[in-house]
């Protein structure tokens, strides 16, 4: 009997295999790649020859290894910030800042609760940072910019943190980072959690920072570095004196064991090879096109055609299924996924990397015409 969650019992850049079967995969967020590519793994192993498995300890304590601190140096340089501090994760990383807003907010709110303001789809590390951090928040409609600007207004006073994904990866589209930027009181804070950006969008892979063009130091950055990069842990990134806030006076970083050494050692690789190969987001670039342009050829509404995944909606999530074990069966894996604020709906989610062929892209497309339903809306 297949399982409503199958088990991997191995994963390739494009492949995964269930069941002892190999499978065409289109899953995940490894948009580059990169956590199978030999150079990122050959980091990951020596660094275990180096350091063990484990950091130990909080950095705070011993558990601070060189290594962390060339990968934040290396992050602040990739991202153009002026620093940058790694976690244990991406959800870690966003309560850490929010935990550091939080302090700062309240000082401009003479002891009232600080004030949050955030896009009603983010990711929920998010909502659960500014709840966990004491903000009282208010969302704003999906993209609503009107809403946001109208929030925005009401709560001029007290320093609004708006907190936004940068690439709305479940729901295509970007936030309108550089009007939220306009309409930001001088004196307040835009969190951006870029993990579905760094990587994959901008000239080379920066993110949306790279992409709007952004350059402010209102602007906190937070992101994954289990995605594009291929690894795993988070970090928080911004202007020095943000960055230092966050290591000096959270408990989110004072209290947690330190990233583990192979993933800061492979998620230094990572960035190199982003740099080096830049035929990678090439790569990935025309494989998003050849995604959405299939997508459109099979008749769905193809929409945040800038993101490596295509999200295939459905009216339930029994038909979701139906769809992904019908592609299984063509010896594809592309998951039927039930996401967090999706009401009955279903969704297969179909993500490209920049390491598919245009023949592997080809056969996602053919087996999607024999078995996707008549007027599925799509993604
Ligand atoms: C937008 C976003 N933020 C944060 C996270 C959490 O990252 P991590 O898995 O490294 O904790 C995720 C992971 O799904 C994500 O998609």
């Amino acid at each position: 009997m297949r399982r409503e969650l199958p088990a991997l019992s191995a994963t390739g850049a494009t492949s995964v295999q269930v069941d002892g079967v190999d499978l065409l995969s289109f899953h995940g967020c490894g948009y580059l790649g990169l956590a199978h590519d030999p150079r990122v793994r050959a980091a990951a192993a020596e660094s275990i020859e180096r350091f063990g498995l484990s950091g130990l300890a909080s950095r705070n304590t011993s558990g601070n290894l060189e290594l962390h601190e060339r990968l934040e140096q290396r992050l602040a340089e990739f991202l153009g910030t002026e620093a940058a501090l790694v976690l244990a994760d991406g959800y870690l990383a966003d309560i850490a800042a929010a935990q550091a807003l939080a302090r700062d907010a309240d000082r401009a709110c003479l002891d009232q609760a600080p004030v949050a303001l955030h896009d009603d789809d983010v990711h929920p590390s998010i909502l659960d940072a500014l709840a966990s951090s004491g903000f009282r928040a208010f969302g704003y409609g999906a993209g609503d910019m009107s809403h946001a600007l109208a929030l925005l207004d009401l709560h001029k006073d007290r320093a609004p943190l708006v907190a936004t994904d940068g690439a709305f990866a479940m729901h295509g589209r970007l936030a309108p980072a550089a009007e939220l930027l306009r309409h930001l009181p001088t004196n307040a804070h835009l969190l951006i959690d870029d993990s579905h950006g760094v990587g994959v969008l901008g000239r080379s892979g920066r993110g949306v920072v790279e992409l709007f063009g952004l350059d402010d130091p209102r602007i906190v950055l937070t992101g994954s570095l289990a995605k594009a990069l291929g690894s795993g842990g988070g970090f928080v990134a911004g202007s020095a004196d943000k960055v230092e806030a966050v290591r000096r006076r959270t408990s989110s970083f004072a209290g947690t064991t330190a990233l583990s050494p192979p993933l800061a050692a492979a998620a230094l690789t990572s960035l190199d090879l982003i740099d080096a190969e830049p035929e990678r987001l090439e790569r990935l670039r025309a494989n998003v096109g050849q995604l959405h342009r299939s997508a459109r050829r099979v008749g769905l509404r193809s929409t945040g055609t800038f993101l490596p995944v295509l999200r295939i909606t459905m009216e339930s999530e029994d038909a979701a299924r139906r769809l992904s074990s019908a592609l299984h069966v063509e010896g594809i894996f592309a998951p039927a996924i039930r996401y967090h604020g999706a009401t009955g709906q279903g969704m297969v989610r179909c993500a490209v990397t920049s390491e598919h062929t245009a023949a592997e892209l080809r056969r996602l497309e053919e087996a999607l015409v024999r078995h996707l339903p008549e007027g599925s809306p799509g993604g």
